[in-house]
Formats: C-alpha cells, sequence, structure tokens
C-alpha cells in the first residue's frame, strides 16, 4: 500500500509473483512533480497551442452513477450501519478478524495436490474455526466443499429466477519467511490489536475480505434478514501461488450447479482508492492484463573449452537478451482501453488536474497530437506505464555445467504482461521475429511455439537450434463493460457506502468517483470468466480522506486499520441488499 511496503527487506524473499500491485502507487507516482518538467518545456507549451478540435460534448466523459441505498430494505440498512458503529458489534468483528489470523494459512509455490502435500492440511483447522465462529450462518447456508478445502457457501434466494450474487475471496496466505519474523513489531500470527489496527499476515490480504463478508451475513440473520436474490460465496485457498488448486476447481463446480453467465455479478478482491489530483477515486478492477512465460533455449556442440567457437551458447543467449531488450515494445495509450477512460475520469473530476493535461486528454480521442501529448505525460509514471503497455522482463537465466566444458545449453526465461488490447499471439509473435533475427547470425535453427522457422534443410545444417516454448500462458482477462445496470449498481453501492460510513469523520463531505482500472497482475477470476461478463476486483478497504492507511501486504507488518475493516462490512451489507432489490 504504502512505500514502506513496497520496500524488500533483506532475508525476505519476494513474494511469489507480482500482484495486487495496489493503484494507489499510482496515487503516488502522479505527481505534480512528475509532470512539472512538460509544462515547462517550451515544445509542449508550443504543441498545445496549435488549435486543437472544439471538446467533444456530445456524450458525457465518465458519467458517475448516483449513491445507491437500500429502498426496500431501507430501515434495516440504517439499522445495520447503526449496529456496525457499536462498540459492542467492532469488538466483535474485530475478534473475528483476529481469530482468523491466528490461523496460518501459507501457500507455498510448486506445492503437491490436495492428499499428497502435507502443507495443506494448514487448512482444516481454518475451515473448522469457520463453522464455530458464524453460528447462524453455519445453520443457514449451504456449504459445498470443493477439492477438500475450496469452500462455496449459498444462501438460497426465494426467488430462484434471479442471478445469484458471487462474492469472492481466498483465506490462504503468503509465507512469512523464518528470517523476517522477528522484523514483525507484532508477532506475524498474533493477530494483535491495538485499539487502531489488527496486525497479522493475512490481516488485510485477503482474510478481511473472507471475514468481512461472513460477519455481514451473520449480522443479516441475526437482524433475520431472508434474501430474495441467493448469495454465493467462493473461498479459495491457494490464490497465492496461482489457484491452481482452489479457484481451478471452484469456478469448474459453480459452473456445474450454475451454468455459465448465471451470477448478476462477481466480486473479487483487487483495486481500491486513490487520491489523484486532489480527488479521491475508488478503481474496481474491470480486466487483468494477460501473462505469458517465455523459455528461451539454445542448443550448440559440446567440446573442451580449450578449443573454443567464437561464441557459445552463452554468449549468443547474451546477445539474444541484448538484442530483445533494446526492442522492448513501445508503451502507448490507446484510446476505447479501460487505461484511457480511467484517465478520462481523473480528468474530468479530479478538482487539481493541470489544465494542460485535462484537455489532452479530453481532446485525445479526435486528436492524434492530443493523444500523443497525454501519452507523453502519463508514461512518466511507472505505474501508468505498467498497465498501458505490454511488458517483458527476462527473470531466469541458467547455463554452463563446468569451467573446461563448453556449454551444450544456455537458457532463459522472459515474463510477459500482456495488455488488454493485445494478446497472447501477439505478444509471442513479436519475440519470435526479435529472436529469428538474430539467430540467423549465428547459424541457429528456430523452433517457436511448436513451428520450424527456419527451413528444413537449414535447420539440419545449422551450428545448433534456438527453441522458444510457452508453457504457461494467460490472455487478458475480458473486459467487464462499465454502462451497465451491474456496475452502475455497483459504483452506487460504493458511492453510498462512502458516505454512510463516513458521516461523522473528517473526510464524510469529500466525494468519491468510480474509475475503471486494469489490475496489472492475476487473482483467482482468471477461472471465472465462463460465470458473468460483469467481474469487478475491488476492496472497499481503505481510508483515503481519512489520513489512515493499512499496509505491509507480501511484506512484514502487515495490518489493516480498523475503521478501514469496519467501512468493508459495510460495503459488503449496501451491496447484499442493494443487489437484492435491483433488477439486474
Ligand atoms: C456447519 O458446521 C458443520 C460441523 O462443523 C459442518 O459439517 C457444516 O459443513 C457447516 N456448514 C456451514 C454452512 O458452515
Ligand atoms: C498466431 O495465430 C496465427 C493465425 O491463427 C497462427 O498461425 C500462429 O501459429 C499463432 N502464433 C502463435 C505463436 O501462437
Ligand atoms: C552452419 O553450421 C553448419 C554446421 O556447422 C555448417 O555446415 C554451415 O556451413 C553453417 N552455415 C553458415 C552459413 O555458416
Ligand atoms: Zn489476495
Amino acid at each position: 500500500m504504502d512505500a514502506k511496503s513496497q520496500t524488500e527487506l533483506p532475508g525476505v524473499p519476494p513474494p511469489p509473483r507480482v500482484r495486487r500491485a495496489r493503484w494507489s502507487t499510482i496515487a503516488v507516482g502522479v505527481s505534480f512533480l512528475a509532470l512539472l518538467h512538460f509544462f515547462v518545456s517550451p515544445s509542449v507549451r508550443s504543441i498545445y497551442r496549435l488549435h486543437g478540435p472544439p471538446l467533444d460534448t456530445s456524450a458525457p466523459v465518465c458519467p458517475q452513477a448516483n449513491p445507491v441505498a437500500p429502498e426496500k430494505n431501507g430501515a434495516l440498512w440504517n439499522e445495520l450501519i447503526a449496529f456496525h458503529a457499536t462498540s459492542e458489534f467492532i469488538t466483535r468483528a474485530v475478534g473475528q478478524l483476529s481469530a482468523a489470523v491466528q490461523i496460518p494459512t501459507e501457500t507455498f509455490d510448486e506445492m503437491d495436490p490436495v492428499g499428497e502435500d502435507e502443507r495443506w492440511v494448514t487448512r482444516a483447522p481454518f475451515i473448522e474455526h469457520l463453522a464455530a465462529a458464524f453460528p447462524l450462518l453455519n445453520a443457514s447456508l449451504e456449504l459445498q466443499r470443493v477439492n477438500t478445502y475450496g469452500l462455496i457457501y449459498i444462501w438460497q434466494g426465494s426467488d430462484t429466477s434471479l442471478k445469484p450474487l458471487l462474492l469472492m475471496s481466498h483465506y490462504d496466505v503468503v509465507p512469512v519467511a523464518p528470517s523476517s519474523a522477528d522484523q514483525w513489531t507484532h508477532p506475524a500470527y498474533s493477530g494483535y490489536f491495538d485499539g487502531e489496527n489488527i496486525w497479522g499476515r493475512g490481516s488485510w490480504d485477503d482474510k478481511s475480505g473472507v471475514i468481512s463478508k461472513l460477519v455481514t451475513i451473520e449480522a443479516l440473520l441475526e437482524k433475520n434478514f431472508v434474501p430474495t436474490r441467493t448469495v454465493v460465496l467462493s473461498f479459495g485457498f491457494d490464490e497465492e501461488a496461482g489457484g491452481a488448486h482452489g479457484a481451478r476447481f471452484l469456478a469448474p463446480a459453480l459452473l456445474e450447479r450454475f451454468g455459465p453467465d448465471s451470477f448478476a455479478m462477481i466480486v473479487d478482491e483487487g483495486g481500491g482508492f486513490v487520491e489523484q489530483f486532489g480527488g479521491i477515486f475508488a478503481l474496481p478492477g474491470v480486466a487483468e492484463k494477460g501473462a505469458a512465460n517465455v523459455n528461451i533455449e539454445i542448443q550448440t556442440p559440446g567440446g573442451h573449452s580449450s578449443i573454443p567457437p567464437e561464441y557459445t551458447s552463452i554468449g549468443m543467449l547474451a546477445a539474444l537478451i541484448v538484442h530483445f531488450e533494446n526492442n522492448a515494445p513501445v508503451p502507448s495509450l490507446e484510446v476505447d482501453t479501460p487505461v484511457f477512460e480511467m484517465l478520462q475520469c481523473f480528468a474530468v473530476h479530479a478538482p487539481d488536474v493541470p489544465s494542460v493535461l485535462k484537455r489532452a486528454v479530453l481532446r485525445a480521442r479526435r486528436s492524434r497530437t492530443a493523444l500523443k501529448l497525454a501519452e507523453a505525460m502519463l508514461l512518466e509514471i511507472p505505474a501508468v506505464k505498467a498497465v498501458v503497455s505490454t511488458t517483458q522482463a527476462v527473470d531466469v537465466i541458467n547455463g554452463g555445467v563446468k569451467s573446461n566444458a563448453l556449454p551444450e545449453q544456455a537458457m532463459a526465461v522472459v515474463n510477459h504482461r500482456i495488455a488488454t488490447q493485445s494478446s497472447v499471439n501477439t505478444t509471442l509473435t513479436r519475440d519470435a521475429g526479435l529472436f529469428k533475427e538474430i539467430a540467423a547470425r549465428f547459424n541457429l535453427s528456430v523452433t517457436a511455439f511448436g513451428e520450424l522457422l527456419t527451413p528444413a534443410a537449414a535447420a539440419g545444417a545449422s551450428y545448433g537450434s534456438l527453441s522458444l516454448r510457452a508453457p504457461e500462458t494467460l490472455e487478458p482477462s475480458p473486459i467487464s463493460p462499465s454502462d451497465t445496470p451491474p456496475f452502475h449498481l455497483f459504483a452506487g453501492t460504493i458511492r453510498a457506502t462512502f458516505h454512510a460510513a463516513r458521516k461523522d469523520v473528517k473526510g464524510g463531505e469529500k466525494e468519491i468517483f468510480i474509475a475503471p482500472g486494469v489490475m496489472p497482475g492475476n487473482g483467482d477470476t482468471r477461472f471465472y470468466w465462463d460465470l458473468s461478463p460483469h467481474i469487478y476486483r475491488y476492496g472497499h478497504d481503505n481510508l483515503i480522506g481519512i489520513g489512515e492507511e493499512s499496509g505491509g501486504i507480501h511484506s512484514v507488518d502487515e495490518h489493516i486499520h480498523v475503521g478501514a475493516f469496519m467501512e468493508m462490512i459495510t460495503f459488503f451489507t449496501t451491496l447484499i441488499l442493494n443487489a437484492d432489490e435491483a433488477m439486474l
């Protein structure tokens, strides 16, 4: 969340993969300082003085849904908001999160299947704990267990013709490195509450998601609420390693039971609030970038190193990588992408957005000059650059076995994050082209993704071979549309919650705007695309505007502020009640 939590500490292994890169990093990144030199640069000023086309005023830019509060369930909603504010309720909710944090449920990379790998059994006490800790929920909902530890809770609604609401979370956590255990202010699995924050691994990511939903439903049951629309919870248990044993089984189980396109909307963890040019924005992720790992392998004849060739496989690989990095994809801002829509929202709703940027963004759809100007300003910000374009990073390299033997093999792994407007095919095709160019120089035959790119005759007569394989790929997700009734209901729920939960606090008069976000990493929803076109990756879980923040995701001192956690409960309460009475 904050800069501190992004810093890697000595002895702490890097997180298993880049994920949940909080959007607030953009808030930090987008600063007047970052943009300043553009405004003072004469070339920019002169470009900008050129007469651009008039602003397109035919369609409203980034229209905002009105706050949506329950009506039919309005009295109950008000009663629950008041209940959530009592110290009795807060103590209970905090106790529930603290207890959940105290049961470690660590996920390691490359775990063997459930039943074979001993390390999964840490999930059993967690599930037993939930059954006892939420007695009304236990008695009223149905629990379907999938692949032993995956949890689907079904709260049956009275009207089965309505598509259910699906709320997702994961209850596993990233491991606490033994070497970092003593760096925690409060022990990592203490669940310690100091009156302000709940501390410990999972307190935020994502046991706060699991427990806030369960606390919400337990309270609704206490008030004898009977849902009209079915509510389904789906909790994965290995999201931190990619969901191969949890979400990958949960999604087909949901498909089998409910069918394709069967949910009104799906909400999972994801982007939160950012403060941008003086405006507060909620950024539900409407899309996720794709991903691809490309293995590059060079094979050449072996031999004694006393009679070396001019280039060994290692030298060739080095040349290949240099060429590859010198030809990285050029990031560019494209209209009609979610990132572009997000920037438009900043431009029209943030009070302090510089007018040169505002005008450039608003004209970008119709003027290439304006688009390029907006792009130049915004690409200065690493976090924006990372989501607008496909990225590449050479992350692994290997080769050679002995100091006096020529290396017969050298290999590297490139990790790509694929822009929402691109595809796995485009990305791999581009790689193949780049590598083929340089392989010819070293007399290497090229096999790219199962296809021999060099003529068969030449291949037989080449010095060695280059092979590219992509064992793991993921297309960019479909983009959840933001001009639909589910999105308006979702956005209106965020706004109503924001206002209701902050009535009495500083920041209560502030406004919140909703803009579509893009997740740079991937969560469990990667397996859920067939269940609904309306997937929002969102955590109503920080206190921007009030001056308190949570932090420490995937690092030491993970904690969540009690106010943020309580506001999550109000958010899910509002969402369930709103969805219950809406036409979706
Ligand atoms: C309720 O608890 C029992 C006993 O632990 C368990 O078998 C059942 O699955 C639980 N049901 C729910 C909905 O949690
Ligand atoms: C990309 O798509 C084209 C056309 O369908 C296909 O011929 C090619 O093999 C694909 N390339 C990769 C790397 O998947
Ligand atoms: C490529 O290597 C093969 C095998 O060493 C050799 O026969 C061939 O002449 C080489 N081709 C070129 C263009 O150097
Ligand atoms: Zn998470």
